[in-house]
């Protein structure tokens, strides 16, 4: 799929505050500092479009863009930033849970995972949490370009058979390099095509 415009709309602090439910949506979701803010610059091919840093705790509003006039991708504030404190990260659970949760327009929630970790109980449980409320999502392992190939495919076989004891079907599982723009057609791909089915539906 072809980018042709990318555009911030609104940083919100509730789902109530959010854009009309009109248009499908895209979100990233992951823990700080995974690389949610900087695979949407990539996808959308502008670094400046979402705010990045090299330190967790970036993101800490829901932030909507309007990509081609038709959809969008929102990033979200991470999970799991333990130095906010416990009031700070309570909101930010709120925030996420609330937008997840009740965002009927939430066509795919991309859950982000760091490729060169093992797997992490917090990212498990959330796929639990996910599960349990009949959420959609798929799963994307970043930074593969800090990784060598070797490295991945035994990351990702350890991952694989993970979730499998987990689960006995596994959602759409892609990888991704910001750097490197690997990734980038896959899963504008897969927007692309889940775009079609929805306006064929409507
Ligand atoms: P929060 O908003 O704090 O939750 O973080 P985030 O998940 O949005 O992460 P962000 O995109 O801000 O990236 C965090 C750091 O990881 C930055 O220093 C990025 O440059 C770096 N980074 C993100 N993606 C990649 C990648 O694919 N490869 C490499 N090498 N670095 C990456
Ligand atoms: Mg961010």
């Amino acid at each position: 799929m072809e980018i042709k415009s990318a555009e911030f709309v609104i940083s919100s602090a509730t789902v109530s505050k959010c854009p009309e439910e009109k248009l499908p949506e895209y979100a990233f979701i992951g823990r700080s500092n995974v690389g949610k803010s900087s695979l949407i610059n990539m996808l959308t091919g502008n670094k400046k479009l979402a705010m990045t840093s090299s330190k967790p705790g970036k993101t800490l509003l829901i932030n909507h863009f309007l990509v081609n006039g038709k959809w969008f991708l929102v990033d979200l504030p991470g999970y799991g930033y333990a130095r906010i404190g416990k009031s700070g990260r309570e909101r930010l659970e709120k925030m996420i849970y609330g937008y997840i949760l009740k965002r009927e327009s939430l066509t795919n929630l991309f859950v982000l995972i760091d490729s060169r970790l093992e797997p992490q109980q917090i990212d498990l449980e959330f796929f639990e949490f996910l599960g349990a409320n009949g959420v959609p999502f798929s799963i994307v392992f970043t930074k593969i370009d800090k990784l060598s190939a070797s490295k991945l495919s035994e990351n990702l076989k350890k991952y694989r058979d993970k979730l499998f004891e987990q689960w006995e079907e596994l959602p759409p599982i892609f990888i991704s390099s910001a750097e490197t723009r690997e990734g980038r057609e896959e899963l504008l791909g897969y927007i692309g095509s889940t775009n079609q089915i929805i306006n064929q539906i409507k």
